[in-house]
């Protein structure tokens, strides 16, 4: 079964309820979800694998440690998901960014997939799925199935907020992969809404509610 780490720290927490106040406006809710991307980079990241080099400091050679070339790709599930990948880019530069554009259908709920772009070499690549919102876990376990139809093996989902029941389908369906989460909330509603939640993501980053 995959891991989940929710992520307690005071600063993401804290900025959290920054973004699920509804009186925070778009301008503001998009610099706090880049923050807290960014954030969150660093603890998805801690399990990069390091190797020693040689350098010379001022004061003499010494065998330090650099990332061991792991190639990174980060891939938003559009449009929300737009809202951390300058988060996740201001600390992992090299990384290529896919695009794999999904929404949920109002009335069934099922994720609908209207495009896909992935760099070329994904299959050589570490994969990290963004997505502010994780509810019901279809749009994100569709995009984890897509990705794995082009040949990708290692994935990490990251997610602003989600629910018990989505973290439990994204588990069920891919167990290979872990989750990346500052806040697993109470439940959803009747509308598969999280609650308390921040309402719309997509439409809280881009003002079209
Ligand atoms: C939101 C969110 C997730 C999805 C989560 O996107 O960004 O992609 O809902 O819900 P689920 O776990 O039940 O699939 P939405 O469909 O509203 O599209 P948008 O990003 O284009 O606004
Ligand atoms: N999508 C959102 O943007 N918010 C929710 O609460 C659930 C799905």
């Amino acid at each position: 079964m995959s891991k989940v780490y929710e992520m307690s720290h005071p600063l993401i927490q804290h900025k959290l309820s920054i973004l699920r106040d509804k009186n925070t406006g778009a301008k503001e809710f998009r610099e706090v979800a880049k923050e807290i991307s960014m954030l969150m980079a660093y603890e998805v990241t801690r399990d990069l694998p390091l190797e020693e080099v040689e350098i010379e400091t001022p004061v003499c050679k010494a065998m330090t440690k650099v990332i061991a070339g792991r190639k990174l790709g980060i891939v938003p599930i559009l449009r929300a998901g737009l809202g951390m990948v300058d988060g996740f880019l201001s600390l992992l530069p090299a990384a290529k960014v896919g695009h794999v554009g999904l929404y949920r259908d109002p009335e069934t709920l099922e994720p609908v997939e209207y495009y896909c772009k992935l760099p070329t070499d994904v299959t050589e690549r570490e994969l990290i799925i963004v997505d502010p919102m994780l509810a019901t876990g279809g749009s994100a376990i569709a995009t984890i199935d897509l990705i794995k139809r082009k040949g990708v093996t290692q994935i990490k989902l990251a997610c602003l907020i989600g629910c018990p029941e989505g973290v439990k389908a994204v588990q069920e369906a891919h167990p290979d992969v872990d989750i990346y989460i500052a806040s697993i909330d109470e439940k959803l509603n009747d509308h598969a809404y999280i609650v308390p939640g921040l309402g719309d993501a997509g439409d809280r980053l881009y003002g079209t509610k």
